[in-house]
């Protein structure tokens, strides 16, 4: 008797680890939901991941700053596979830091779309989740949440805040069965990054990241650093004394 397909929401499904990862999806031949705004790039994907081997493509147009639409795409996304057994949640934005300060509604936007939106959603996917024993929820948060930084303290307050709202969750959905996976990459060549050099041996591809996301569910991780190196990097970072942390341009 050969397995059902595994049914995969991927959630800012148009975010470049996010396609790397749902292609690795589509060629394992899982049912997928897409969730994005920019709703041509979504339609491109879903072809191509047809193409690739999925067994199934849907897709969801959302803007996922508007709070109001959250608990509706959590309801279709499990009801256009009568279930899941992965959620990931990928989007998320790098705000330029020195305008963050004297701009208090893009900082709060920016604060919003990399902690409040994706840990409500996370929430709410829990609650349709929990009585999917091996169930997993995984969520894109960054190495910038494990130490405040003078370079992006917008972003890391806002993804640090994310990883313990996700602490929180996996010890609340430990009895039900249901892994909560934090995912903690470093540098990766996207978009998100295009403005960066993105070159030197601390630069990963997007397949790289979703291959570790992938073996990470598979063992059931709490808390994925990728590529690994990076667990070392930022237990060096958060064990630096302060006054010498101060002096770094980090
Ligand atoms: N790249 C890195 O070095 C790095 C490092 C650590 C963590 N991360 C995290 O990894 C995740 C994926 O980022 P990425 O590197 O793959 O960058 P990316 O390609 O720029 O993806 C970011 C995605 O977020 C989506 N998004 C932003 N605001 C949205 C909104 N209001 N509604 C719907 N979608 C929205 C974007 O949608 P559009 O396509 O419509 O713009 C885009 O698809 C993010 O959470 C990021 O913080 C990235």
């Amino acid at each position: 008797m050969t397995a059902s397909p595994r049914r995969v929401a991927i959630f800012g499904a148009t975010s470049d680890i996010a396609v790397a990862f749902a292609r690795r999806c589509a060629e394992a031949g899982n049912r997928l939901v897409l969730a994005a705004r920019d709703e041509p790039a979504m339609a491109r994907l879903a072809a191509d991941l047809k193409v690739r081997g999925a067994a199934e493509v849907s897709t969801l147009t959302i803007d996922f700053a508007d709070r109001a639409l959250l608990p509706g795409v959590a309801d279709d996304a499990v009801r256009a596979l009568g279930g899941l057994d992965v959620a990931l949640i990928a989007y998320g934005l790098l705000p330029d830091q020195a305008r963050m300060a004297s701009d208090p509604l893009a900082a709060a936007a920016a604060l919003d779309i990399n902690f409040t939106s994706p840990a409500l959603l996370a929430d709410l996917l829990a609650l349709k989740m929990e009585a999917s024993r091996g169930a997993t929820i995984a969520v894109i948060t960054s190495v910038a949440g494990d130490r405040g930084r003078q370079s992006n303290y917008n972003y890391g307050a806002a993804k640090g805040g994310l990883q313990v709202f996700l602490e929180g969750l996996r010890h609340r959905l430990y009895k039900a069965g249901v892994n909560v996976l934090d995912i903690r990459p470093g540098f990766v060549s996207t978009r998100m990054t295009a403005h960066l050099p993105q070159k030197g041996p601390l630069w990963a591809t997007p397949e790289k990241v979703a291959a570790d996301i992938e073996s990470a569910i598979v063992r059931r991780r709490a808390v994925l650093y990728t590529p690994w190196f990076w667990r070392i990097i930022l237990t060096i970072v958060r064990c630096l004394p302060r006054p010498l942390f101060h002096r770094t341009g980090m």
